[in-house]
C-alpha cells in the first residue's frame, strides 16, 4: 500500500496557512502544522480532519532550527512530500522605496525569502530520496514584474516596497529551484491566492480564505507530469 503523503505547511496556525493545511488534511494527507510557537501549532494540528495534524514549532527566521525541525519530522513521519512556504509578513503597507527603513526590508526578506530558501534546502534531500515532491511558494501579484510595470494595474497605488521585493525574489527562487529539480517528480511553483480576507489581507479583501487556499492546495497535490517553475492564480498561469 502506498504510504500516506506528508505535507509541511509553515505559518499554519491562522489565515491561509491554516486553511491550506485543513484542505490538505481533508484530501487525505498528514499535515505538519508548523507555527512559531508550539501551542498554536498544537491547536492547529488538533483542528485537522480525521486526526491528520502533527504539530511542529518552527519560526522560519530561526535559521539554525530549520534543518533540525525538518529532521524531527523525518524521524517521526519518515517523509516530507509537500512543502508549502506560506509563512509571510507585510510590515511596510505605507512606505515608499525612498523612505522604507533598511530594517523593515531586512526583516521582510528574512521571513519571506530566506525562510523559504532554507526550508527548500532542508527538504530537498528527502524529496530527492523519495523521488517525489511538491513545493509551493506563496507569492503575490505584488511581486510580479508584469503587474508593477502595468499602469492600469489595480495595485498601482500600493507601495509596500519591502513586501514587493520579497515576493519578486520568492518568484525567482521558485524558478531556480524548479530548474535544479527539473526531470524529477519534484514540482516547484509559486501561487498567488488573490486578495484574501485574513489578518494580512483585512476584511476589505474580496476573496474568502477557502477560495484563496484552492490554488496552493491544487499545486501541492499536482499529479506527476504537472507544471513546474510556474506562477499560478486561480489554477491558471499568470505572468511573472
Ligand atoms: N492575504 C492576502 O491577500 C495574500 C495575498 C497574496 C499573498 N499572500 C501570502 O500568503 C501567505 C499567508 O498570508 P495570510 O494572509 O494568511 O497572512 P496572515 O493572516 O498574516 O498569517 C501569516 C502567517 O505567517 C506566520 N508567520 C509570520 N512570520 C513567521 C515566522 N517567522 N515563522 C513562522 N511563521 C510566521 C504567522 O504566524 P503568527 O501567528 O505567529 O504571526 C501566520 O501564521 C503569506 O506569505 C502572504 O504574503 C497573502
Amino acid at each position: 500500500m502506498e504510504q500516506q503523503r506528508v505535507a509541511l505547511v509553515t505559518g499554519a496556525n491562522r489565515g491561509l496557512g491554516f486553511e491550506i493545511s485543513r484542505q490538505l488534511a481533508a484530501a487525505g494527507l498528514r499535515v505538519v502544522t508548523a507555527a512559531r510557537e508550539l501551542r498554536p501549532a498544537e491547536k492547529a494540528a488538533a483542528s485537522m480532519p480525521d486526526g491528520r495534524g502533527v504539530p511542529l514549532r518552527l519560526d522560519v527566521r530561526d535559521t539554525r532550527r530549520i534543518p533540525v525541525a525538518v529532521a524531527e519530522v523525518l524521524d517521526d513521519l519518515g517523509r516530507i512530500d509537500v512543502l508549502v512556504n506560506n509563512a509571510g509578513i507585510l510590515i511596510d503597507a505605507t512606505e515608499s522605496i525612498s523612505e522604507v527603513p533598511e530594517g523593515v526590508v531586512r526583516d521582510t526578506l528574512a521571513t519571506n525569502v530566506f525562510g523559504p530558501l532554507l526550508m527548500i534546502q532542508a527538504v530537498m534531500p528527502a524529496m530527492r530520496r523519495q523521488a517525489y515532491g511538491r513545493i509551493v511558494n506563496m507569492a503575490s501579484t505584488l511581486g510580479s514584474f508584469a503587474d508593477i510595470t502595468d499602469p492600469e494595474s489595480p495595485y498601482a497605488v500600493v507601495d509596500s516596497p519591502a513586501y514587493r521585493l520579497s515576493k519578486g525574489a520568492l518568484n525567482l527562487l521558485t524558478v531556480l529551484a524548479a530548474r535544479e529539480l527539473s526531470g524529477k517528480d519534484i514540482l516547484v511553483n509559486s501561487a498567488c491566492p488573490g486578495w484574501v480576507r485574513t489578518d494580512m489581507g483585512s476584511d476589505r479583501a474580496p476573496v474568502a480564505v477557502e477560495d484563496g487556499a484552492d490554488t496552493p492546495v491544487w499545486l501541492a497535490t499536482l499529479p506527476s507530469g504537472g507544471p513546474t517553475g510556474g506562477f499560478f492564480k486561480e489554477r491558471a498561469p499568470v505572468p511573472w
